[in-house]
């Protein structure tokens, strides 16, 4: 399979981190604005979620035809959980700008079966089509996950219920109230469903990015660092802080 090289784009300023990623969001939605766009959760995309909602209250752009998916969501979780990434999602962004409920799809934390809403998603996905920007972030410390695509997770792979690896269960065990409420799997769209995409931008901010940063541009591509098969595609922009870029 060919490899590519990534673009790689270092701020000093995380807040400039934030407007040149929201400028890929800008410039697709501005030149299609039926876009189909993936999008990520945590914290290092909240700074991109603030400029693009900014964007729409001053009159710039609209997102009423824009087709949203989500990247991942925790299975079991209620949607009214502020844990949830549904929750994340309306909160940080869908309740901020003109984006209809019916143009926006999270994989379904309720459903009483994770493979069934995987394989409901995956054909939602299918429909259609590829996405035309892929927004992602990435996991923390050696995870090197991409949604929640863990060490492990092969290029092929499609929507489906994963486990958790015990580096993001400890991470993300802060974004929950207590460790009961913390759902042990997610259903992840699968790199297979992200490598789809036209066009795809991955942002990293600070010291836990930069192992798997490294790993992943300048080591080998293969399932120990899913983000690595981001070398596969040839259209990736990695916008990184300094602190990410540091192992560089
Ligand atoms: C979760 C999400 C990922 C995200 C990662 C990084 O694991 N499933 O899609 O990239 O968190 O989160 P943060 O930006 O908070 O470091």
């Amino acid at each position: 399979m060919k490899i590519y090289s990534p673009n790689v784009k270092i701020f000093d300023d995380d807040s400039d981190v934030d407007k040149y990623a929201s400028s890929f969001v800008i410039n697709q939605v501005g030149s299609k604005p039926y876009s189909v766009i993936t999008l990520p959760t945590g914290s290092t995309p909240l700074g991109m979620y603030t400029l693009l909602s900014d964007a729409y209250s001053e009159g710039k752009i609209s997102f009423r035809f824009s087709i949203f998916f989500n990247l991942d969501e925790y299975w079991p979780i209620k949607k009214s959980s502020p844990s949830s990434y549904y929750y994340y999602m309306n909160t940080n962004f869908f309740n901020k700008i003109d984006s209809p409920c019916s143009n926006r799809f999270i994989p379904n934390g309720e459903a009483n079966d994770p493979n069934l809403e995987s394989e409901k998603y995956n054909n939602l996905l299918d429909k259609y089509g590829e996405s035309d920007l892929t927004v992602l972030g990435i996991g923390p410390g050696k995870t090197a996950h991409i949604g929640f695509n863990e060490v492990g997770s092969d290029y092929n792979s499609k929507t489906r219920y994963v486990l958790l690896s015990q580096e993001t269960y400890n991470t993300n065990l802060k974004f929950f109230n207590k460790k009961e409420d913390m759902p042990i799997g997610a259903i992840t769209q699968g790199i297979s469903n992200i490598l789809n995409s036209k066009k795809i931008i991955l942002i990293a901010k600070g010291a836990n990015k930069a192992w798997g940063i490294n790993r992943v541009i300048n080591g080998h591509i293969g399932t120990d660092a899913p983000a690595s098969f981001l070398r596969y595609h040839p259209d990736v922009t990695f916008i990184l802080d300094k602190d990410a870029s540091e192992m560089l």
